[in-house]
């Protein structure tokens, strides 16, 4: 903030005041005395002595105490030098001494008097003026912390950086009346990305152009040192980004870095058409480059938590494949073979031998069986299917082995990621499942569609409601999943108005 110095508030006058006041003394004593001599005859003492206080009242209002002190003893003299003893200071009487001596306390008192009122006068400018400025800075300072305060919100809310960069372009603009403000990132090669700009340079520099920035412009300078610097007079800036400003007629400029977790990043610019920016510019701005700089370091982690849930979840998934795949490859094999041969052996059992023969058979029908599970358990593992056929077959499969009539509507045959394919499998499965297990629903609706970047998958039944995720693991485990490839996922389950998941899927990794 500004800090601007308050005056001194008990100041007193001036000393070109009691100067004046000095002045004044010396010349309305002077006339008045020059007048009263003309007229020593027409007026008494009395008359004489209050035409000089009100002279001494005159001087105290030009120029306070002091002088009225003084013109309050020159007027004593005079009266006692001309009108009471003329032209001589004896002073004849008693009544004389009296009325002198009453004269000069009379015109000190009054003197002060006045002086005083005269110097409140004085501080009640004062103290305005004082209060005119406060309340100049309070109210600024309330705009830039309401300023703050709207972007800190953004950064909360975890807003994408390029909203939180065109707020902060457009709010910096307002609190710092500039001319037009630049956010630029810095590549590695050095140059500088536009990523907002707003007034006059948002035409001419639009968000995504690169620049070249060289010495002295003030961004250069922030991007080279990684410290606030500023540019006073543009002058003969060199480059295109020089020319550009130029064009803008920009005479000034201050840029401040930004920082994320310690690296400089990029900075923000602000230019005026006018001399140049006060001297607290650079502070006033810090408070803005640290919220871009904490938003970007938040998308930062929350892109990298993103990706590595992901990682985690297509782990899984592959070492399930694998299972399956070594089950359906070996084991699986190995079991029916195993059963071929029983059968053949059985065959060879001699006529007079049932009871063998029984034996074996019963042993061929167990091992079908075990086969048989083995089967569903890889199935549960990982849907082969889902590899080799793709998410309609797959769910086609599933719908038929449901208990309840599921409506399968796929409006799109397109294939998709592993990843999107088996998130979608897991999903209709277990809302499936669910609704089996707690619905005792009628039917259940599948619809599986596809808008722009996203996949829709809405599972509907007409259970009995009442899903609660915290109840179970199921639809949390569906909403790790979904949230892993950075999608949504939506229970409404209203009791008695049966249950609706619907959820999204980003078929590009980073929308
Ligand atoms: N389609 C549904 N209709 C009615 N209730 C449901 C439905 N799906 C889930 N629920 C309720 O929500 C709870 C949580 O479901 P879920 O997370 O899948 O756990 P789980 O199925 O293992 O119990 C279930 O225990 C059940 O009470
Ligand atoms: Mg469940």
């Amino acid at each position: 903030m500004t800090r601007r110095r308050l005056p001194a508030l008990r100041a007193g006058l001036s000393p070109q005041r009691r100067l004046a006041g000095m002045l004044t003394g010396l010349v309305v004593l002077l006339l008045l005395t020059m007048v009263l001599a003309q007229l020593r005859e027409v007026l008494d003492l009395p008359s004489q002595m209050l035409l000089y206080l009100l002279a001494v009242v005159v001087v105290a209002l030009v120029g306070g105490l002091v002088p009225a002190l003084a013109a309050a003893a020159a007027a004593a003299a005079l009266l006692a030098y001309y009108f009471i003893a003329p032209d001589s200071f004896a002073v004849g009487g008693l009544n004389d001494v009296v009325a002198l001596v009453v004269f000069v306390l009379v015109a000190g008192v009054v003197s002060s008097a006045v002086g005083l009122a005269a110097r409140r006068t004085r501080e009640a400018e004062t103290h305005a003026t004082a209060n005119a400025a406060s309340r100049e800075e309070l109210s600024m300072l309330a705009e830039e912390q309401a300023a703050l305060r709207r972007v800190a919100t953004l950064v909360a809310r975890g807003m994408p950086p390029a909203e939180v960069f065109a707020a902060v372009a457009e709010e910096i603009g307002h609190v710092l009346a500039t001319d037009g403000t630049v956010i630029v990132r810095l590549d590695p090669d050095g140059a500088a990305t536009l990523v907002a700009g707003t007034g006059a340079y948002a035409d001419v520099m639009p968000v995504g152009s690169r620049w070249n920035l060289e010495p002295p412009l003030a961004l250069a300078g922030a991007l080279r040192t990684g410290r606030p610097a500023r540019l006073d007079d543009i002058g003969q800036a060199p480059g295109a980004y020089g020319d550009a400003i130029r064009g803008l007629r920009i005479r000034s400029g201050v840029a401040v870095p930004i920082v994320v977790e310690g690296r400089l990043w990029g900075a923000i610019a602000i230019g005026a058409k006018g001399e140049r920016f006060p001297a607290d510019t650079e502070q006033r701005m810090a408070g803005f480059t640290e919220l871009i700089g904490t938003a970007i370091a938040n998308a930062d982690s929350r892109a990298q938590l993103t990706a590595s849930r992901a990682r985690i979840v297509a782990a899984a998934d592959d070492a399930r494949r694998r299972i399956e795949r070594d089950l359906h490859d070996g084991t699986q094999q190995r079991l029916i073979a195993l059963g071929l041969e029983l059968r053949l052996t059985q065959a060879m059992v001699p006529a007079e031998l049932p009871k063998l023969q029984t034996q074996i058979g019963r042993i061929t029908h167990e091992l079908t069986e075990a086969t048989e599970e083995l089967r569903e358990m890889a199935r549960g593992i990982h849907p082969a299917i889902l590899s080799t056929g793709g998410l309609g077959p797959a769910l086609r499969t599933l719908a038929r082995r449901a208990a309840i009539p599921v409506e399968l509507d796929i409006r799109t045959g397109t294939r998709w990621a592993d990843p999107i394919e088996v998130a979608a499998y897991y999903v209709v499965s277990e809302a499936l499942t669910n609704t089996t297990r707690h619905a005792r629903a009628s039917h259940a609706h599948v619809t599986v569609e596809q808008h722009d970047a996203l996949l829709h998958l809405t599972i509907r039944d007409d259970g009995t409601g009442g899903a609660d995720p915290a109840r179970g693991s199921g639809l949390i485990g569906l909403r790790d999943r979904v949230q892993a490839l950075g999608g949504s996922i939506e229970v409404n389950s209203r009791p008695s108005e049966g249950t609706a998941i619907v959820v999204e899927l980003p078929l590009q990794p980073d929308r």
